[in-house]
């Protein structure tokens, strides 16, 4: 069982042991850390069992003209030189998570998204998706407004200062079960605080405002 913690990592403490799962991965870039590097944690019992499928220096035990043995773990898939100012990034980023602390920054968001419920929900015409209680949530929060597509919303969104991301979110089969082509997603992290939700809140405003002249 491989679990992808890329959205949770950077967001709440995970005990592997605890999960008990065999592996898990998850991105340098999604928390505060530099792109083209992650982590995969995987149980030793299988990475001993399993073959290596990139090859390079640093990785080999004994190599002859046709067959080769490998080095033990870590090394065995650790072939080539490798992303080293990445891995020092990731370390210091990580570190830095650590020290704000991970229940810290989960308590962060939960305040902030159970404040951008409260405020969202003032908007006539806009459809949130999810359960209502903040604590069951991530920090973000998913929404559609009336019938103008997300990316619609976005644009407008965007010109106001306010980022947020439109599409299917790598999730079509989601898209499909909520009977929605796309939605528009507000995420919030540890650098987020209320007014960047009252600026979220009055750029939907002006959104609502604009398109409803439209349709
Ligand atoms: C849940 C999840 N898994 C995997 C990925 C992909 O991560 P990466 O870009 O590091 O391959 C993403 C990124 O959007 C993600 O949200």
């Amino acid at each position: 069982m491989l679990a992808d913690g890329a959205q949770a990592a950077p967001h709440m403490k995970i005990d592997v042991q605890d999960l008990d799962v065999d592996f898990l991965g998850f991105s340098g870039h999604k928390m505060c850390g530099p792109t083209g590097i992650g982590v995969l944690y995987g149980k030793k019992e299988h990475l001993e069992k399993m073959e290596p499928i990139e090859f390079g220096g640093e990785m080999i035990d004994f190599v002859g003209l046709y067959d080769s043995t490998w080095k033990e773990l870590p090394w065995k898939f650790e072939g080539g030189t490798p992303i080293i100012a990445g891995a020092i990034g990731l370390g210091a980023a990580i570190d830095f998570l650590t020290d704000i602390g991970l229940d810290n920054i989960a308590a962060h968001e939960h305040k902030l998204v159970g404040y951008a419920m409260d405020q969202l929900e003032t908007i006539d015409g806009l459809k949130i998706f999810g359960p209502r209680d903040p604590m069951k949530r991530c920090g973000l929060v998913t929404f559609n407004l009336d019938d103008v597509h997300p990316h619609d919303v976005a644009t407008v969104l965007d010109m106001n200062g306010v980022a947020v991301r439109a599409g299917h979110h790598c999730a079509q089969p989601l898209m499909k079960c909520l009977q929605q082509v796309a939605t528009a997603r507000a995420s919030f992290y540890l650098y987020n605080t209320e007014e960047d939700i009252d600026r979220l809140v009055a750029g939907l405003r002006s959104a609502k405002e604009y398109f409803g002249d439209v349709f």
